[in-house]
């Protein structure tokens, strides 16, 4: 069999359902972390990790479930006489190995990035020929995650170049989270389970709510409206993943960040904070470290949320099942007044004169029995999340 025609079949049989996902053992629930890319971009050094990992430990955000400090691009310079890929001896001047150990020392994991082709999308080395040496590398360094970016690809295959190094990473014989980032274009929902623990299914989001980016990118709503229609290609060990978080960045409002991390949380997307989490508001703090929200994302059950209503009145709801016969519900108002929104229990899948108890994750209370549907008023860009229970 052609390897072409290899391929075709692989990617048939695991749309539908019928190959294993990649058997790495990670990421069985959603990843979280933080990210540097979103706020501070080729802004990177060992300073900037070091203190990004300490504030996470002194904000309660590890104790919340972040784990995860990924170095994002520009980190690396050059290629040494032998191909090692050499970090920039300036900005990480004790080297990523020193930094990584660091960071374990914290309870915390390492994530650094490199990409599929010959450079990354900052014009730094790429992976492409160099995928098991990195490999090693990374693995001699103490990495534990990799992001794998798609710039200056020319026509390579993008299934296929991924695959190079999960194998690759396989090889080095240390357990490494692979976060593939191809931006959606190659469908990678279809292909993606059995190649990395995580996808990229859209452009890069931008902090806003609405809109394209000034260069390139897309706002929340944008991003969230890509989602609705490919949930199922999500489960334990691999995910959709709508980008990294912009909570906290300065571009929306607080409500509008709230609903930005609800909306992940019943994506079931990997939580990575991608803000100055030194000099974070408390409101900002307060959304980042929510247990109830976060609890929606990191369901053992690894069930991604559906859209069940989208209309022209500018309501979304959206329904995530839980363990233990729960499920959440978000009553989103893209609209720009306030709105009283209804959720019928029909719309769960629940008979309508069901009696169920509503609990409200961002109140942190709860709101008794209802009986049929559940109705609250809900401000402009923003959610009511409800955890309903039979
Ligand atoms: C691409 C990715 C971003 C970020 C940058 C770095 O745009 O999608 O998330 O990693 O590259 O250059």
């Amino acid at each position: 069999m052609n390897s072409r025609l290899a391929f075709a079949l692989a990617s048939l049989a695991l749309s539908a359902g019928c190959v294993q996902a990649l058997d790495n053992g990670l990421a069985r629930t959603p990843p979280m972390g933080w990210n540097s890319w979103n706020k501070f971009g080729c802004n990177v050094s060992e300073d900037l990790v070091r203190k990004a990992a300490e504030a996470m430990v002194r904000t309660g955000m590890k104790d919340a479930g972040y784990e995860y400090i990924v170095i994002d691009d520009c980190w690396q310079v050059s290629r040494d006489g032998d191909g090692n890929i050499v970090a920039d001896p300036v900005r990480f001047h004790s080297g990523i190995k020193a930094l990584a150990d660091y960071v374990h020392s914290l309870g915390l994991k390492m994530g650094i990035y490199s990409d599929a082709g010959s450079a990354t999308c900052g014009g730094r080395p790429g992976s492409r020929g160099h995928e098991y040496q990195d490999a090693r590398q990374y693995a001699q360094w103490g990495i534990d995650y990799l992001k794998y970016d798609w710039c200056n690809t020319s026509n390579q295959e993008a299934s296929m170049s991924y695959a190079i190094m999960r194998d690759a990473l396989a090889d080095s014989g240390r357990p490494i989270v692979f976060s593939i980032c191809e931006w959606g274009n190659a469908r990678p929902w279809l292909w993606g389970a059995r190649v990395g623990n995580l996808w990229r299914t859209t452009t890069d989001i931008t902090d806003r709510w609405e809109g394209r980016g000034e260069q390139y990118g897309a706002g929340v709503m944008n991003i969230v409206d890509m989602q609705a229609g490919i949930e199922q290609y999500a489960g334990p060990g691999h995910w959709n993943d709508p980008d990294m978080l912009e909570v906290g960045n300065g571009g929306m409002s607080d409500m509008e960040y709230r609903s930005h991390f609800s909306l992940w949380a019943m994506l079931a997307a990997p939580l990575m904070a991608g803000n100055d989490l030194e000099r974070m508001t408390p409101a900002i703090h307060d959304i980042l470290t929510n247990r109830e929200v976060i609890g929606v994302d990191q369901d053992p059950l690894g069930i991604e949320g559906r859209r069940v209503h989208h209309g022209s009145d500018g309501w979304d709801i959206w329904v995530k099942p839980l363990t233990g016969n729960r499920q959440a519900v978000l009553l989103l108002n893209r609209g720009e007044r306030e709105q009283a929104m209804t959720v019928k229990w029909t719309e769960l899948g629940l008979d309508a004169d069901r009696s169920v108890t509503v609990r409200d994750l961002w109140e942190h209370k709860d709101l008794g029995t209802k009986k049929g549907s559940f109705s609250s008023p809900v401000p402009s860009h923003g959610v009511v999340m409800v955890v309903v229970q039979p």
